[in-house]
């Protein structure tokens, strides 16, 4: 059951797109109003856990703290952050009153849950205008269920997208690429993709390359392609400004770019230097940037990531001004502490200054709107720009996309990965708390820089990761830190080799697990309490997730453990991997437990009468034989499973029935079925 209502006249998000009927009597939220805010509260009983809000810092349960929706380009994701690159504004109460509240506002709406009254869930809403839709239901997941249905099917990558991936800020030519595939291959290592970051591009332009670092382009692409390599681009929101360039003479011409607030194109700072940004919650911009992706798809490019779409500026040309103004103007003084303090204030305050989303403009259906009041749509909207693209340009065709800043309704676009992280043992854990929230607001495609995107990775740290990576969709070791972080270049290689080779031998239940989630809005991580709301334990417990209907992982995010703590809702058999090929299993019966698990060991644990069907891996996707199953289960006697695959249309899928009986696998048509010894 979901109530909609309307305050005032918000800016159409798309994030909805199911019609609702407004009501007017709000439930169980308290509305006050100043001159230019509207917030909302809820008194929170003393058991009340909250649950959402997406991509964001802290826990599974958001209680104690104020998040901010406000999207940003910030390197450190620390505890005291209120906002990350996206903004998600759904959540749930779950307690007393169990209900979820979606605030469709695309300006700044800060969800303060028990932090200034630890009582209190109070939500304000900067601007007034907004929608607002409260979700009741039997459970939590019924209630997202529901959710999920108004804000439409989340986006399928295609299956190559559950390979293991690797990216590096620092590839530079051609060979590194070629180096890359190569250790790769050498080491017996899996690989689907290799990331190519901002290095590629002829002067940091989109929808270019350097051919002097890559002269062999378009053959660098079929090369890799023979090999089963997918390379992704990066494809970055500002556009350079410099007479000549295309996409540059075609935007300003066509009026394509956001203005000031003289109508004049804007400008700010980022990697090429002056750029300007494309008005891509514009229809006609969001076609023509989408078009230019057809550069790069033409020559065998199937999958991207967008960034910098908060988007982020270095500079503004005013602020810059300014800096440098009161720099001369200092220049030759005795600078004291508090004229000091005021020079570095100017530079300091130069990257990302919220004060200068007050300077560009959007337009649309004739109507012209405050860039900040619509900031947290501009990413959703050029990966939008990009989705549409690809229905329009390769309808038959799955393409890889993610972008780092969203907002709830890009879900139907691509998927997200979770921007800088740090190589911190706690940005595992965030990673792992982050998932089900993520997936809670529509984002299943997504997933972490795996080893940490800043700072050296330590070998334990990325080993840890993988080991609990290997469940994430997107799985991609991405970093800039001074040491290498491909696989290869650590000491236990056949230890990394055997993870991705599980994960890889993983991938018929990961994507069918998957496609059932998209198909059916369902999570595909889930925190335990949703799964067994009635064990009260369960509600404490951060460090646990439900992958799928059929297993439990636990993984291990603190330094030098050999193994951790349990809980077990039920009995349920647990695995022991340390390769696709050697394992142990034993069941473990309902309760506390601690559990041994080695640096090179990933552990399962499936649930009664539930299998889970593997394939044997191979170096990528593009050679393995996915109608010859393993199974793996805790079957007593009886088990069943569905698998989802691919289907003969992209938006098709085909269903078959795994039916074990007597113990005994019933055959079918197309596949092989055995058990795994
Ligand atoms: C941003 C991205 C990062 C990328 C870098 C250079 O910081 O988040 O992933 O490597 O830009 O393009």
């Amino acid at each position: 059951m979901i109530k909609k209502y309307r305050f005032y006249s918000p800016f159409q998000t798309d994030a909805v797109i199911k019609n609702i009927e407004l009501s007017s009597e709000l439930v169980y939220l308290q509305k006050e109003e100043t001159d230019t805010s509207i917030s909302f509260s809820y008194p929170l009983d003393k058991e009340d856990a909250v649950y959402g809000l997406g991509e964001n810092v802290r826990g599974i349960n958001k209680r104690g703290f104020t998040y901010k929706s406000q999207c940003v380009d910030d390197t450190k994701h620390l505890e005291n952050k209120n906002s990350l690159y996206s903004a998600h504004n759904f959540l749930v109460v779950f307690g007393k009153n169990t209900f979820g509240i979606f605030v469709d506002c695309p300006g700044i709406v800060s969800f303060d849950i028990g932090d200034s009254d630890m009582d209190m869930l109070s939500i304000q809403v900067e601007g007034k205008d907004l929608d607002l839709y409260i979700i009741e239901g039997n459970s939590i997941s019924d209630i997202v269920k529901q959710f999920r249905e108004i804000i439409g099917q989340s986006y399928i990558p295609p299956k190559w997208g559950f390979g293991y991936q690797q990216s590096r800020w620092g590839y530079k030519n051609s060979d590194d690429f070629r180096e890359v595939a190569f250790q790769y291959k050498k080491h017996h290592i899996p690989l689907e993709a290799i990331y190519m970051d901002i290095d590629y591009m002829e002067d940091y332009k989109n929808f270019t390359y350097d051919s002097q670092k890559f002269p062999d382009f378009d053959k660098l692409i079929l090369e890799m392609k023979q090999q089963g390599i997918h390379l992704v681009p990066i494809i970055d929101a500002g556009v350079k400004i410099q007479d000549g360039y295309s996409v540059y003479e075609e935007g300003k011409k066509n009026n394509y770019f956001c203005k000031d607030i003289n109508d004049n194109d804007f400008v700010g700072g980022v990697w090429p230097g002056r750029c300007h940004f494309p008005d891509f919650l514009n229809k006609d911009t969001r076609e023509w940037f989408g078009n230019q992706y057809k550069y790069l798809l033409d020559k065998g490019i199937d999958g991207f990531w967008n960034d910098m779409n908060e988007p982020s500026i270095f500079y503004s040309e005013k602020r810059l001004g300014e800096a440098f103004q009161f720099a001369r103007e200092m220049e030759n003084q005795s600078i004291d502490v508090n004229t000091f303090f005021r020079l570095t204030k100017h530079f300091g305050k130069l990257s990302n200054n919220k004060e200068d989303y007050k300077l560009f403009y959007h337009h649309v259906n004739g109507k012209k709107y405050r860039h900040d009041f619509l900031h947290n749509l501009y990413g959703y909207n050029m990966t939008r720009a990009a989705g549409e693209a690809f229905e329009r340009l390769c309808p038959d065709q799955r393409i890889l996309m993610f972008s780092r800043s969203s907002y709830i309704g890009m879900h139907r676009y691509g998927g997200l990965w979770t921007g800088d992280n740090r190589s911190w043992w706690s940005h595992l854990l965030l990673n792992i708390q982050m998932m089900p929230s993520l997936n809670m607001c529509g984002f299943l495609y997504a997933g972490a820089d795996i080893g940490g995107y800043c700072d050296n990775v330590t070998e334990d740290l990325l080993m840890r990761w993988i080991e609990f990576g290997m469940f994430t969709p997107l799985m991609r070791n991405h970093n800039c830190g001074q040491r290498d972080q491909e696989l290869y270049q650590f000491k236990n290689i056949s230890d990394f080799k055997h993870l991705i080779e599980l994960r890889y031998a993983f991938i018929p239940y990961l994507y069918s697990e998957y496609l059932k989630c998209a198909y059916h809005n369902d999570l595909y991580f889930r925190p335990l309490v949703f799964d067994y709301p009635d064990d009260s334990i369960t509600k404490e417990i951060e460090d646990q997730l439900m992958v799928g209907e059929s297993i439990m992982i636990a993984p291990i995010y603190k330094q030098n453990a050999t193994g951790r703590y349990i809980y077990l809702p039920e009995d349920m058999m647990m695995i022991t991997f340390r390769a696709f090929d050697d394992y142990d299993q034993k069941v473990i019966n309902k309760g506390h437990h601690y559990i041994p698990v080695q640096l090179n060991e990933v552990v399962i644990f499936i649930k009664k009468h539930h299998i889970i069907p593997l394939c044997k891996p191979a170096d990528n996707t593009s050679k393995m034989d996915f109608h010859t199953l393993y199974i793996l289960g805790y079957i007593e006697g009886h088990a069943s499973y569905t698998l989802y695959d691919d289907g003969k249309t992209k938006d098709d899928y085909q269903k078959t029935e795994i039916i074990i009986h007597k113990n005994t696998i019933q055959p079918i048509d197309n596949y092989h079925l055995e058990f795994h010894k």
